[in-house]
Formats: structure tokens, sequence, C-alpha cells
């Protein structure tokens, strides 16, 4: 295993009527900056909850937050924070509310002239302001890390800070009954694609992380289809097992002290950026893909998750391999993404500018050897077709 630190801070509050908390775990002296996304918090309730629970609070709101955050949209929040001293801010909502907030708390102490600067130009971010959230959709794992993800002109771009990291999140599996399908499969299907990015790389012997990754992963693939069929998909069980697993995907614990790739999620963020796909199905499609092109340096790995993740004991070494590809991609289509480029209308013709684009955002050398060169990544987005 790798020498590793780890720690991560947020409190999770779990469980149906959790929002409540939010009444004595912010200071009631705090002036609070509410932000969401484009309303579906005022349509299943979670609103009037935050509101009931922040009735002794001096409380803002901040909408509009779109999917994949965009900098104008979250520079106009700077001007509300200034003109009420808001000193902690309240995200409500998915990934992206959560991702933008983190932005905004950020660019709000930031001294630099530009707080783009601290995504594109690996500015340091020193301070940011306190922030909490309440989760309405499982997926990204942005509850409880300090990653953020930001579009600016088309170039979507990760920045990561201790000082963004969420103090506490709430977690109530019963706002997630509002998402579509769509949704769900999203986040399904991100939160699959994380433990697989700090999994299935080569062995370092860290038993603990690959056991709990593989427990994922199991968790996943069973209770992801359930929250898709009508008996099963306003099951409280499956839709906390859900929530609580893509939780843990990305809070730090499983990619503690061993090799990570994340190459799928960086050519993931320049069809997204490029195309406006949605994130967890520009995953599907370029996982499988990865998985292909770098069989040979992942090959350990891909045995041990046909083992221990499908029970494919049977067979020579390659076979047992293809075969967990073909069931990782069945299991994408049971939760209705995209696998291939034609699936969402791209071709080859598309290749040679995100390819370009890669380049030009420093993403050059990819994967847990850092050999997923510009080339490489061409080989796996033609694989992708
Ligand atoms: O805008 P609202 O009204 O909130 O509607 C949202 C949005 O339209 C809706 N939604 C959320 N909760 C709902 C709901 N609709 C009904 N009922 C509910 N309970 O769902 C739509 C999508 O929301 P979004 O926040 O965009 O989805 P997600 O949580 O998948 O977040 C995706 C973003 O997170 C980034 C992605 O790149 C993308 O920008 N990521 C962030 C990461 C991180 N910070 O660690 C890691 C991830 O890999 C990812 O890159
Ligand atoms: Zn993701």
């Amino acid at each position: 295993m790798l020498n590793f630190s780890f720690q991560n801070t947020t409190q999770i509050h779990f469980g149906e009527g959790q929002i409540k908390v939010l009444s004595d775990a912010i200071p009631k002296t705090s002036k609070v900056l509410v932000t969401y996304g484009g309303g579906s918090i005022k349509g299943n309730g979670v609103y009037d909850q935050v509101a009931a629970a922040l009735s002794e609070h001096t409380w803002f709101e901040f909408s509009g937050i779109e999917p994949n955050p965009k900098y104008d949209i979250l520079m106009k929040a700077q001007d509300l924070i200034k003109e009420h001293d808001i000193d902690f801010l309240l995200a409500v909502g998915g990934g992206s509310v959560i991702d933008g907030t983190k932005f905004i708390a950020a660019a709000a102490l930031f001294e630099g002239d530009d707080p783009w600067d601290f995504v594109a130009k690996g500015a340091a971010v020193t301070k940011a302001l306190p922030l909490a959230c309440v989760l309405t959709l499982p997926a990204t794992g942005s509850e409880s890390n300090s990653g953020s993800v930001v579009t600016r002109d088309g170039n979507k771009l990760p920045f990561m800070s201790p000082f963004v990291q969420p103090q506490f999140a709430v977690l109530d599996p019963s706002v997630t009954l509002s998402l579509s399908d769509r949704q769900i499969s999203n986040g399904v299907v991100d939160a699959f694609v994380h433990t697989m990015e700090q999994y299935l790389t080569y062995s370092v012997n860290g038993k603990v992380q690959d056991r709990f990754a593989e427990g994922l992963l199991q968790t996943l693939i069973e209770e992801g289809p359930k929250a898709l069929v009508a008996e099963t998909k306003n099951d409280l069980e499956v839709r906390g097992n859900i929530m609580w697993a893509a939780t843990m995907a990305l809070n730090g614990l499983i990619g503690a002290g061993v090799p990570q790739d994340w190459s799928t999620h960086m050519i993931g963020h320049e069809l997204t950026g490029a195309y406006g796909i949605d994130h967890a199905r520009t995953l599907s499609i370029v996982l499988p893909a990865v998985m292909k092109v770098c069989t040979e340096a992942k090959r350990e790995k891909l045995l041990q998750y046909a083992d221990r993740v499908w029970n494919l004991t049977e067979g020579d070494e390659d076979s047992r391999v293809s075969r967990a590809i073909e069931l990782t991609e069945e299991f994408f289509k049971t939760m209705q993404v995209p696998t291939r480029l034609s699936d969402v209308d791209l071709g080859e013709a598309d290749i040679d500018g995100l390819i370009e684009k890669l380049t030009q955002h420093g993403m050059v050398k990819l994967g847990e050897h850092g050999d997923i060169t510009p080339e490489v990544s061409r080989k796996i987005l033609v694989t992708a077709l």
C-alpha cells in the first residue's frame, strides 16, 4: 500500500427527516446564503423543509445554478454576498449546485484578480467561506469531498481545495424520490465510475481499499437497477443504499493509499464541455474503451474485478477479462445510459476537436501511469465509436 494521510471532516446527517438538523448545525448568528438550481427543490418540498429549519436564521437565496455550473452565473452570487455580509453558504441540490457553491465560497475570499485563475491556472485557494449542503441527487460525492468542477466558455475544469470541503452534509434518501429515471441512472453510473477510477489500476496490496471498492461496485450493481423498476423504485432502502454508496465512492476513503486513474473523467469532461452531454453519460461511453485500450496495464486488477465483482472464475484470462468488460457494458445498458459515441450521435469527425481540447487543458499524461497521452486518448475515443 502507498503512504497516505487521510482526513474527511464532513459530518454526515443521514436518514429521513434529517433536514431539520440545519436548525442547530448552522450557527444562529450566521448570515446564510442558500444556493440552489433550477427549482426542483420547490416542487418536492425540500425548499420548504430548509426554510422551516432556518426559520430562526437570517438567510438569503441564490438560485439558477445549472447542471455543469457556469462561471458567469456563479460570479453573480458575489454581489449578494457582499451586500448582505454573507458568512455561510448552504448548497441545496446535486453535484452542480454543490460544486458551484464551492466555487462561490472560494471566489468570495479570493485575493487575486480573477477567481477563474484557481480553476484554470492553479492559483492557490487560501481561504473560502464555510459551506454545507443538503444533497438531493446521489452521484458525485461532492457533498463530502474537496473537489469541484466548473465550466467557462466550454472549458470544463476541476479544482480541489480543503477550504471548500463541506462542514456537513444532509443525506435524506426520501428527497431523491422526485428524481427522473435519467438522473437516477446518471447518479448510479457516476458513483460506479468513481469507484473504478480508484480501483481499476494496479495492485499495491491495498486489501481494505479493494474490498471496500468491490463492495461499493456490487451494491451499485444490485441496487441501481431496482431504482428504475416500478416495484422497487420508491423503496427508501434502495435509495438509501445508493445514496450512501455514492458518498462513500468519492469521499477519499477508497482512494487513500492506492493509485488512481481518472482518465475516463478527464476525457468525459471534454465531451460535456464540447457537447453538453450529461457527466455520467460521458463516463459510460469512455470507461469501457479505457478498459479495452488499457487491458495490459490493468490486467491484474481486471482479473480481480472479473472474479470478485462478477464471479467470473472459469475460462482463460483473456476471456474472463473481455467478459468482465462486456458485463460492465451490460450493466450500463441496464441503467439506460449510452456506451458508444454513436449512441450520442458523435463520430470520427468529432475526435480531433476533443483531443485538441484535452491537450489545451494539459490533460496529456492521464491514467495511473501517466502514459495516456493524447495519442492514447485518441485510441480510446476511436474504440468508443
Ligand atoms: O437544477 P435543479 O432544479 O436542482 O435540478 C437538477 C438538475 O436539473 C435535478 N435534480 C437534482 N436533485 C433533484 C433533481 N430533480 C428532481 N429531484 C431531485 N431530488 O437533476 C439535474 C442534474 O443535477 P446535477 O447537480 O447537475 O447532477 P449531478 O449531481 O450528477 O452533478 C453533476 C456535476 O457534478 C460534477 C459533474 O462534472 C457535473 O458538473 N462532478 C463533481 C464531482 C466532485 N465535486 O467531486 C465529481 C464528479 O465526477 C463530477 O465531475
Ligand atoms: Zn464523476
